[in-house]
């Protein structure tokens, strides 16, 4: 069975098609980032205009390699939620018109559940034991979820404020560094000293998250060397280096702490880490350190974005 996804929810215009859930014959994206660089983040209007002149190119893209027509395809499945609205509209207007003109059966999909599925491209579907707890964190949600079975999802904590991503992309821009922040700020914290700047981890209750207060504590010792008026792109190298260390130390740290609380408490058979942060090979070594074997995306195009783990879903929410 061939699914075809579409994914329009932020700054990525994607389209898939993945056989039997799992198979990933396509994925094709065209990616905003070098427009949203000019302004440090994504404008909405903006985003929503690129995903209206890319969307039927990419769709296009996606069958054509994998060599499927549309008589190959039996649904189409596509995010209608969570996200920028008029975003998330393109993709899912298009789908709900193409599924109508093509007789083909449209299945709505939840954002923050399909990159869970970034786990289950590439992967033989047999690997895999429920009960899962999966961290999924990316720069518009921050999530803990403990799954049952298939699209059997319970949301067991979330950051209260600011997600890990976002997190990363505003200490990026506050530092001088490059949009998207997480990729950035790895890079960066390679050559710096991670214990040079105490930072916080913040003190929430249960299985929640919060982010903002860490975020605000880099601003402040920016400010404390710089001043209130700093100009990001004047910050010198060293400084920039050690912050970006002390602070992917703490970010990922702080996920970590809660991560394996989930785990004592619901007693998992797998774990597995999803969303764009989890593209972060310090978050895994960490995570793999501390809980063992842990399964993340089989490559970083799953991580992010990506309509291939938007057909999967779509597969396993309507064929298992
Ligand atoms: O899943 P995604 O593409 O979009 C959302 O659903 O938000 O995630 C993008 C987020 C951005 O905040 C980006 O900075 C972060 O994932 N990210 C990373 C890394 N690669 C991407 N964060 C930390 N380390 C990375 N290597
Ligand atoms: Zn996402």
């Amino acid at each position: 069975m061939k699914i075809l996804g579409i994914e329009t929810s932020c700054d990525e215009t994607a389209a898939a098609v993945v056989e039997d859930g799992h198979k990933v014959l396509s994925s094709a994206i065209a990616s905003q980032i070098d427009i949203h660089k000019k302004t440090g983040g994504v404008v909405p209007e903006v985003a929503a205009r690129e995903h209206i002149l890319k969307i039927m190119p990419v769709i296009e893209q996606a069958l054509s390699e994998a060599n499927s027509t549309w008589d190959d395809i039996d649904a189409i499945a596509a995010v209608n939620e969570p996200g920028l609205i008029s975003a998330l509209l393109t993709g899912f207007v298009t789908a709900k018109t193409l599924a109508m003109a093509k007789g083909k059966k449209l299945i709505p999909i939840n954002h923050i559940f399909a990159h869970i599925y970034g786990n289950w491209c590439e992967r033989n579907p047999k690997d895999f034991k429920f009960p899962i707890l999966i961290l999924t964190v990316s720069g518009g949600h921050n999530e803990l979820v403990f799954m049952r079975d298939h699209d059997n999802f319970e949301v067991v904590g979330e950051s209260r404020d600011d997600a890990a991503g976002e997190a990363f992309d505003k200490v990026a821009k506050l530092l001088g560094l490059d949009y998207p922040g997480g990729p950035a700020i790895q890079k960066t914290a390679q050559e710096g000293n991670d214990l040079k700047f105490a930072l916080p981890i913040a003190k929430v209750d249960g299985l929640d998250f919060s982010f903002s207060g860490l975020k605000t504590a880099v601003l402040y010792e920016v400010q404390r060397k710089y001043g209130k008026d700093f100009n990001p792109s004047e910050l010198d190298k060293e400084f920039v280096n050690d912050m970006a260390a002390s602070f992917q130390k703490t970010a990922t740290q702080t996920l970590i702490e809660k991560l394996a609380k989930a785990v004592d408490k619901y007693d998992p058979k797998e774990i597995h880490l999803a969303g764009g942060v989890s593209a972060n090979l310090l978050l895994r070594e960490k995570a793999q350190k501390r809980l063992g074997t842990i399964k993340f995306p089989q490559d970083i195009k799953y991580c992010t974005d990506n309509a291939a783990m938007v057909a999967s879903y779509g597969y396993f929410k309507t064929m298992v």
